[in-house]
């Protein structure tokens, strides 16, 4: 009989290299602590050069093992190299997070522009393809490893003005479940988790951008009552990523607080 043993399971963490994508702040730099905790390699890639460089510092100021690279996700060449520096620094690649992602700028339909739609897909969809492509040839040369792609409430409901943002999200649904059914019996896992509305920087620019009554009218539909903490979102990744989680394939995992099921 395997007992869930959550003491066993953060020790197993111990060895591994993780990377997460857009760890500079926000739910990002949360799951990066998170895994630092557990004794892990921590990577943290992000496109903003000075705050992933701070962000690592702080966590080897606090005697973690972390490696910041400045990588745009959006640019297929540049996360290539990153996978690359990762397996030459620490010779494998165990576990991946990626989580950089971007809101649209609003407009109905027929006013987005061709600039924000690449700039957003970009990012939140050609993004994770890129990176979930160079992570897998290397998760399948080791025939191990777990993914967890960061999708959104946005990937499962539609906003009138984000559909940019929400046809991406959905996107990142797709690309989860096809490639968790190509590698499902090769020994790496490929989950999607979809956050409800959390307090991160993100959330603070909607607000200084004008969106103070749409969050506010989000809020007061979220059952818990409350904005949920990055950390909150950070724990069912690393979670996802560890052996406990080792039936799960191509799930999309809502942590909201309830706004959905409504
Ligand atoms: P944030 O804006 O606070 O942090 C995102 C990080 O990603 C930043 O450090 C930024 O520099 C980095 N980034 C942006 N573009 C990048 C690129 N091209 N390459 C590499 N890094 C890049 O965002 P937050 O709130 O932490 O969101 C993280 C993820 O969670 C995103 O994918 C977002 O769509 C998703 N999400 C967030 C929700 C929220 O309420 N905060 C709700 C649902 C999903």
């Amino acid at each position: 009989m395997i007992v869930l043993n959550i003491e066993l399971t953060m020790k197993q963490m111990e060895n591994k290299v993780v990377l997460i994508t857009g760890a500079a702040q926000g739910i990002g730099f949360a799951t990066a602590k998170a895994f630092a905790v557990t004794g892990a390699s921590v990577v943290l890639a992000d496109c903003d050069k000075d705050l992933i460089n701070k962000a690592a510092d702080h966590l080897n100021a606090d005697g973690y093992k972390t490696l910041a690279i400045v990588c745009d996700v959006s640019d297929d060449a540049q996360v290539k190299i990153m996978v690359d520096k990762i397996v030459a620094t620490f010779g494998r690649l165990d576990i991946a997070f990626n989580n950089a992602g971007i809101q649209n700028a609003l407009a109905d339909a027929a006013d987005q522009t061709i600039e924000d739609f690449n700039r957003v897909t970009g990012v939140n969809l050609r993004g994770v393809w890129s990176c979930m492509k160079y992570e897998l040839q290397q998760m399948r040369k080791q025939g191990n490893g777990a993914i967890v792609n960061c999708s959104s409430i946005g990937g499962i409901l539609g906003a009138a003005q984000r559909g940019t943002y929400h046809g991406a999200k959905h996107g990142i649904i797709g690309l989860t479940k096809s490639a968790a059914l190509e590698y499902a019996s090769r020994g790496i896992r490929i989950n999607s988790i979809c956050p409800g509305l959390i307090h991160t920087p993100m959330a603070d620019k909607m607000v200084a951008d004008g969106q103070q009554d749409a969050l506010n009218t989000m809020l007061a539909a979220v059952p818990v009552g409350r904005l949920g903490r990055p950390e909150e979102i950070a724990n069912v990744v690393v979670f996802l990523c560890s052996d406990a989680a080792s039936l799960i394939v191509g799930h999309t995992l809502v942590v909201d607080g309830g706004y959905s099921i409504q």
